[in-house]
């Protein structure tokens, strides 16, 4: 879902006002409560106009996360609520979007938050820009510089922990995208006496506690320096640490910038040589020395440091050495040398100090230039931030201050200049009428200070190069002679006469009227420092060094390049390039970022009204709210403004349509604002009086509320209405399906009741019709049984009167053929002889009889044993014949086939027939054995050659020759045998060698058992006390067993003359050895088909199983 576009303003929730140019009164003690009101709820910023007043919260406030670069991102300057990116915002996009250069300059005393507020536009500007390698590289190496000039530029004071002790001006510079491409640095008057001297509680600059703090032993060693600061003169001891700064680890910061930005190592390590070197410099000690023509003169005390320092810069010892001793002079081809008294040498030790670190620091951002700057020549679009030093008024003021000071009002102007340009250009831009606006032109102050020619640099300068005694009391007499009478100059001693009893201006000092404020400068020092004198054989000595960085920081020391000219004056090398930087920011549109220390105490939560006065003042804040606020103090387009206040007007609520400026008219016509109170410029509404535009907001503060309750009312019948909508509709629906389910239930109960009552109905229907149905029935039954009845009795009495006259007829017939028969005979009698009847009798049955046996004679059956077809009996009386025939005829066709019969096949039909007497009906294998044609010679030993050796053991014939299986006595487990049937014997032998085993004569077999079931099984008992009975009984079981025993018994029957037991139980007992050992047949399964097995189960019973 697209993220609401939610319009806000300025004015919303606003806590005291955001913008000072609607601060109504207007006066120093409503700004300075305005201003406190909004610290004391953490609003840290405060517009005036375009301006934002920065107050440094000295805590970190949750109002810089990437949350809030969102927030402000793209969003106008006036509609959220005042902060640093809302000016960073619009600065970028009007760079960016209109193609307007941009600058920011950002101004508060030391401490009040200017870098930080220089590194949150950085920062904000880096997040919102482009993005991509090359765009990120460039960036952080913007960024990263921040880093190493702070350590080389600032350092801890009394108001600031990290106070920038230089002056920076940096241009970002931008492709037509907005894509960062590089930068520009300049710094400013880097505060090089701070070198060699701080004041109480404060610090050197920061590098040189972070190189001794962070760098190894090794790199310590190699810059010949010792961790413990007190070993050097240069670092003020009593702050060597502050609070809260880790200065190793910022020294792996710095190394880590220095690196990002693009120093190279060895570049890295002459800056830290160049340190090291000048922290040495201040140990060198001086004493004094008179020399026979009685001029002063200096010695070195202890050379030892500055042979380290030598060795450390590759100068010459002896160079460096006479360079402290003396001061050569040139004017004119002539050279004058002079020796140095210790105070000298320790001034010309200290300038060369000063200097050898401020080139350094110059050199430094040249460095950082190179690789920072822009690697594109197409044209750049550039934001430049100037982060320097605001108004300083102290108790005394110097040079330093001056300048600062002139800086100070030179920034006043332009912003002057700019601001009311830029408003006189809104004014005609909007066709508004220009009114003059009254303000106070600081060009006067400015003029004073840089006129060429009475300027007071100008005249600095000339008593710095005029010949003769020139001090810093000279340059004020000069002064008083030539600024008397400027408005802005005050001094006792001027030929003004004003200030002539004015005991609060020391006679050493003169005063000017800043605009923001009057200033004390004591002239003291003014001369040297602008002077800034670096003795030539100082810079010739460095040049002479064996250091390529050394060498290049101190180009006028080459003899070749000698100048006698002077170098330029600090005033006027400063005045130089704040005309530069003039120059620069008139062609840039301009953003004001004016920071406000509140305490002194570097603490949070603290306003000292005093102090915030003190810097409203020199920051001239309430003349820029007059300036702002000449012509009309609120102005904004139409369209925020009828969006706005458009609930105001029953015309323009809740819709206008038509112009934007149309409706904004009828608005303010309808809400009777007096015309002298606004204008209709072109596209925007201008607002004179803060009052009027309060005048609407409590209106549409008023209208909100009512508008909150109508909305909220509305809401609440809304949503009350859909509620109630919604419940009418669930009340619908659940009253359907209720009476949808009650009227079910109900039809059910209905429809049961009916298929009940129904069901009795029909059952009574049904039980009446079946009454009926059977009444019907019954009478049907009785109509029948009465028919019956009747016809019955009808019938028996028909059958009655039938039989009765069949019986009369009869009797009739009878009596008539009795009668015929009688007249028959006694008519015939006289023809037929007395035993007629008889022979007709049997004449009559030898015909039938006759005609019987012929009958018979066709329908004679087959003569087939087994024909069991007989014809019909033709006659009842020939019943017995008709059965005997067929007896005879089946004995006749019998005998007729036994007729048939060969020898052979008789001896087979014999045996078989004795088999059938034997078993029949006894033995269950039987029948299987009835088809089986009995062979006997199973084996033919005479011709297979495998058995000639059993042939020529037995030589008489064979009836039996088979193979059996011997059931062994001890395990039931069978072996084959061959079992022979002599004549005499019978034999077992070997299946494979053919040996004879047992040979039994048929004498000695008294016995052959058997079971009655289907198995082959049989003992062979042997006649006890006979030579084959030794080994106990034969136990065999053969495939052949009935075609076997039978033999056995017509054999033994044959050749002995008795008939062989055979004994058929399914229990016998059998003689093994001595032991008797009980056979018995049981039922088995028939696992192993239909196999029988034989097991021994103990010592008197072997079991067979018979399937
Ligand atoms: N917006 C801020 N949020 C939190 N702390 C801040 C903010 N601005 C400044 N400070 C705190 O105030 C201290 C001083 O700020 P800063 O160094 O920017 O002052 P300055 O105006 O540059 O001073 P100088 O002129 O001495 O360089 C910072 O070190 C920081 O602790
Ligand atoms: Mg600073």
């Amino acid at each position: 879902m697209a993220k609401m576009e939610v319009k806000t303003s300025l004015l919303d929730d606003m806590i005291g006002v955001g913008d000072m140019v609607l601060l109504e009164p207007l006066n120093e003690d409503s700004f300075i409560n305005n201003l406190k009101k909004r610290f004391d709820h953490n609003e840290v910023y405060t517009y005036i106009g375009s301006v934002v007043i920065s107050i440094n919260p000295y805590r970190s406030l949750p109002i810089y996360t990437p949350e809030k670069v969102e927030e402000y991102r793209n969003r106008n300057f006036y509609e959220l609520s005042p902060h640093i990116f809302a000016l960073s915002d619009e600065a970028y996009r009007s760079l960016r979007d209109q193609d307007k250069d941009q600058c920011i300059l950002i101004t508060g005393e030391s401490g009040a938050g200017k870098t930080e507020a220089s590194k949150l536009v950085m920062s904000y500007v880096a997040a919102v820009c482009g993005k991509g390698a090359e765009v990120n590289q460039v960036k952080e190496q913007l960024l990263q510089s921040n880093p190493v000039l702070e350590a080389f530029g600032n350092a801890k004071t009394m108001r600031n922990d990290n106070s920038s002790r230089f002056g920076k001006y940096m241009d970002i510079e931008f492709d037509f995208k907005g894509d960062p491409l590089g930068g520009v640095i300049s710094n400013y008057l880097l505060e090089k006496s701070r070198v060699v001297k701080q004041p109480r509680g404060e610090r050197n600059f920061h590098i040189f506690y972070q190189i001794l703090s962070g760098a190894s032993e090794e790199f310590l060693c190699k810059l010949k320096l010792e961790r413990d600061f007190s070993r050097y003169n240069y670092l003020g001891l009593d702050s060597a640490r502050v609070n809260g700064v880790d200065d190793a680890a910022n020294f792996r910061t710095v190394r880590n910038a220095m690196q990002i930005v693009g120093f190279m190592d060895h570049e890295t390590q002459s800056v830290f040589e160049v340190v090291a070197a000048v922290l040495k410099l201040g140990n060198i000690e001086f004493k004094p020395e008179s020399r026979a023509n009685g001029l002063d003169e200096s010695k070195i005390k202890d050379k030892n440091e500055l042979k380290e320092i030598c060795e450390l810069t590759g100068i010459d010892q002896s160079v460096l050495e006479r360079a402290f001793s003396f001061r050569t002079v040139e004017a004119k081809q002539e050279k004058v040398s002079t020796t140095l008294n210790v105070a000298q040498a320790y001034y010309a030790r200290d300038a060369l100090a000063k200097n050898l670190y401020s080139r350094l620091f110059s050199w430094l951002v040249t460095r950082i230039n190179e690789s920072i700057k822009a690697q594109t020549k197409v044209r750049k679009k550039v934001m430049g931030v100037l982060d320097i030093y605001g108004f300083e008024i102290f108790e005394d003021n110097s040079f330093e201050q001056f300048i600062i000071n002139y800086c100070n009002e030179k920034l006043q102007q332009i912003f002057i200049e700019l601001t009311l340009k830029e408003e006189q250009e809104e004014y005609i831009r909007e066709g508004i009428e220009w009114t003059h606006i009254e303000y106070f032109n600081n060009a006067i102050i400015c003029d004073l200070i840089e006129n060429n020619q009475t300027g007071i640099l100008a005249m600095l300068d000339e008593e710095c190069l005029r010949p003769g005694t020139v001090t810093d009391d000279t340059f004020l007499e000069k002064l008083n002679q030539v600024c008397a009478t400027h408005q802005h100059f005050e001094s006792r001693m001027s030929k003004c006469s004003r200030f002539l009893n004015d005991t609060s201006l020391p006679h050493s000092c003169f005063r000017i009227q800043h605009y923001a404020g009057k200033v004390m400068y004591q002239v003291e020092g003014f001369v040297d420092k602008n002077n800034d004198l670096l003795y030539r054989d100082l810079s010739q000595a460095m040049w002479k060094a064996n250091h390529s960085l050394i060498k290049a920081l101190f180009p006028e020391g080459n003899p070749a390049k000698i100048n006698l000219k002077r170098p330029p004056t600090a005033g006027s090398q400063f005045k130089a390039s704040v005309a530069t930087l003039m120059k620069n920011l008139q062609t840039k549109n301009p953003n004001y970022i004016r920071c406000i220390k509140p305490n002194d105490k570097k603490a949070a939560h603290i306003f000292n009204e005093a102090l915030v006065c003190h810097q409203i003042r020199y920051l001239g804040l309430l003349e820029n709210v007059r300036v702002r606020r000449a012509g009309y103090a609120f102005r904004q387009p139409y369209e925020p403004c009828l969006e706005r206040y458009k609930m105001l007007c029953k015309q323009t609520w809740p819709h206008w349509r038509g112009p934007a400026r149309a409706g904004v008219e009828v608005l303010f016509n309808e809400l009777r604002i007096p015309e002298e109170e606004f204008s209709f410029g072109r596209s925007k509404i201008f607002i004179r009086n803060p009052r009027t535009l309060f005048k609407l907001e409590d209106l549409r503060k008023q209208r909100l509320e009512d508008l909150a309750t109508l909305i909220g009312k509305i809401y609440r019948g809304w949503k009350c209405r859909t509620h109630f909508l919604l419940m009418k509709k669930c009340q619908v629906v659940i009253a359907s399906w209720y009476r949808r389910y009650s009227q079910q239930k109900k039809y059910q109960k209905i429809k049961s009741s009916a298929i009940t009552v129904q069901s009795y109905i029909r059952g009574w229907k049904a039980r009446k019709l079946l009454r009926e149905l059977k009444h019907l029935k019954r009478c049907n039954e009785a109509a029948t049984v009465i028919a019956a009845y009747w016809h019955g009795t009808q019938a028996r009495r028909e059958l009655r009167r039938l039989k009765d006259e069949a019986r009369n007829k009869h009797a009739i017939a009878v009596i008539w053929a009795f009668w015929l028969g009688y007249k028959v005979r006694r008519e015939y009698r006289k023809f037929f002889r007395a035993n007629a009847g008889r022979k007709i009798y049997e004449f009559t049955l030898q015909r039938i009889m006759q005609k019987y046996f012929l009958e018979m004679k066709n329908k004679m059956p087959s003569l087939s044993p087994i024909d069991k077809n007989w014809p019909a009996r033709p006659y009842l009386f020939l019943e017995s014949t008709h059965k005997e025939l067929k007896r005879i005829f089946h004995l006749w066709r019998c005998k007729k086939y036994r007729d048939q019969f060969t020898d052979q096949q008789k001896l087979i039909y014999e045996e078989k027939l004795e088999a059938s007497e034997l078993f029949k009906d006894k033995k269950a294998l039987y029948p299987a054995s009835v088809g089986q044609p009995f062979q006997g010679a199973y084996l033919e030993i005479s011709e297979n050659p495998k058995y000639k050796k059993l042939k020529d053991a037995v030589d008489e014939k064979i009836i039996i020759a088979e193979v059996v299986n011997k059931i062994n006595r001890a395990n039931g487990k069978a072996a084959s045998r061959i079992f022979l049937l002599t004549k005499n014997n019978v034999l077992l032998a070997d299946q494979k060698s053919g040996t004879i085993k047992s040979e039994v004569p048929l004498g000695d077999v008294t016995k052959v058992s058997m079971s009655s079931q289907n198995d082959g099984f049989f003992a062979v008992h042997l006649k006890e006390g006979s030579e084959a009975a030794s080994k106990g009984d034969f136990l065999l079981s053969s495939d052949h067993l009935i075609e076997m025993a039978t033999k056995l018994y017509r054999t033994t029957l044959s050749q002995t003359k008795q008939k062989l037991n055979i004994e058929i139980s399914d229990e016998f007992l059998v003689q093994f050895k001595q032991d008797k050992v009980c056979v018995k047949f049981i039922q088995g399964s028939q696992k192993n088909g239909n196999i029988p097995t034989c097991k021994r189960k103990n010592n008197r019973l072997l079991e067979v199983a018979v399937p």
